[in-house]
């Protein structure tokens, strides 16, 4: 595969979502490309995202989705390079696509789809791409950057990084990016795992274990943040969209509050169950809510046993306030094995927002997840991958 002293005009590490995205689009502009990547495949992540469907677009996408230390900085890459035009490449390879929830677009048949896209693009751009390789070090030169490759030398007038971030790493992730950034003098922000379970602990787990599989519409809030989504009660802990989405804002030791009823007002319907059916015990008017085996869970959990005529305005009001805001403080997260994204990252201050180069190291650029822009569920991830991999793609 590769020749000794191997000239590029670009050369990008990483064969992902923002790699494949900035090589084609650099390529198709006439620059001579060559993408680094050390899987025995490209787009790993994109074949296991998604359920397999790969949910390669959200309509919706846009600044207010995304954290980041730096929050204004992907507002100009998502401006110029939209949901709309990602869905137009999509069809324009033939994919079959569907709406999941709204604004999210998924594969309809495979994430296959979207690799097969990346790779015709990149074929059709006459781009180079060596698999199994590694990047020993790389050094800047006069105009450009030498790599030391396991292939051998390299060396490229422009270089884009674009490593992901620290989750999953069995499907290749490294923390090469960060590392470079440091050599180059980059500030990288802490980086810990979202988008990711919650654990917990030995006593809570065993007590809900029963109830693994069970998923119901909560709204779980930790911090300033809230979401009205699905949560799975699994055999290690909480799952489900609505435990992903807040675990980029919980900080350990802090408690989540679940709402089980959300847009219910729990007091008074639990009054009015106690007026109408004051025979009955609490797990059978739950279960007219909740799948039959949580109501008989959250029920034997709290000790709410017996007929509702035997309860206080004071037990009602306890009841009430744990079914509108149950507290659970997790033990921890499942961490990268499991994680989705990365938060944190390559500061995003020391690029510009139009072209992703790093201000002051001409050639030198980071796009991706490798930075300090991390997207809610729902295909915000990719949608940030595909922007900033064709910001850069145009420039480099
Ligand atoms: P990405 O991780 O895709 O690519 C980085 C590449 O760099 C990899 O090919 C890796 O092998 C390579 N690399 C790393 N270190 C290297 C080194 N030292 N030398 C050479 N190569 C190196 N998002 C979304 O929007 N919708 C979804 O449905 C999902 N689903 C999903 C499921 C699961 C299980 C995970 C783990 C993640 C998701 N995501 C997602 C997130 C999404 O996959 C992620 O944000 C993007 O893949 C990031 O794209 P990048 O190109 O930045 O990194």
């Amino acid at each position: 595969m590769a020749g000794s002293g191997a000239t590029f005009d670009v050369v990008v590490i990483g064969a992902g979502a923002a790699g494949l995205m900035a090589a084609a689009t650099a390529g198709a502009r006439g620059r001579r490309v060559l993408v680094i990547d050390h899987a025995e495949r490209p787009g790993k992540k994109i074949l296991m995202s998604g359920g397999g469907r790969c949910n390669f677009t959200n309509l919706e996408s846009g600044p207010e989705h995304f954290l980041s230390d730096n929050p204004d900085f992907c507002r100009s890459a998502l401006a110029r390079y939209t949901p709309w035009e990602f869905l137009a490449l999509v069809e324009g390879h033939g994919i079959p696509w569907v709406e999941k929830a709204a604004g999210q677009l998924f594969c309809r048949d495979s994430s296959r789809d979207i690799v097969t896209l990346l790779e015709r693009e990149n074929h059709a751009a006459g781009t180079t791409l060596w698999l199994e390789t590694r990047v020993e070090s790389v050094e800047a030169m006069e105009g450009g950057y030498r790599l030391a490759t396991s292939a051998g030398p390299v060396t490229c007038e422009s270089l884009i990084v674009a490593t992901g971030g620290r989750s999953a790493p069995k499907m290749g992730a490294t923390g090469f990016g960060y590392a470079l950034a440091e050599q180059f003098g980059l500030q990288v922000l802490p980086t810990r795992p979202a988008l990711v379970p919650f654990t917990l602990d030995e006593g809570l787990r065993r007590q809900l274990s029963e109830l693994a599989g069970v998923s119901i519409p909560v709204e779980v809030a930790a911090g300033e943040a809230a979401f009205h989504e699905p949560m799975l009660i699994t055999h290690r802990g909480l799952s489900g969209p609505a435990m992903l989405q807040v675990s980029g804002f919980w900080e350990p030791g802090e408690a989540l509050t679940i709402d089980l009823l959300p847009g219910e007002a729990a007091l008074d319907l639990l009054r009015e169950w106690r007026e109408d059916h004051p025979t009955r015990p609490l797990d059978r008017l739950l279960a007219t809510r909740f799948p039959r085996r949580f109501a008989r869970g959250l029920a034997a959990l709290h000790g709410w046993t017996g007929p509702l005529q035997g309860y206080s305005n004071a037990d009602l009001e306890r009841a009430a306030a744990t079914l509108a805001g149950w507290r659970l403080v997790p033990a921890g997260t499942e961490g990268w094995r499991t994680a989705e994204v990365t938060l944190g990252g390559v500061d995003t201050r020391a690029l510009s927002s139009r072209t992703f180069e790093v201000q002051g190291q001409p050639g030198l650029y980071f796009i991706g997840e490798v930075l300090d822009v991390t997207g809610q569920l729902g295909g915000h991830n990719f949608q940030w991958a595909w922007a900033s991999g064709i910001a850069a793609g145009r420039h480099a």
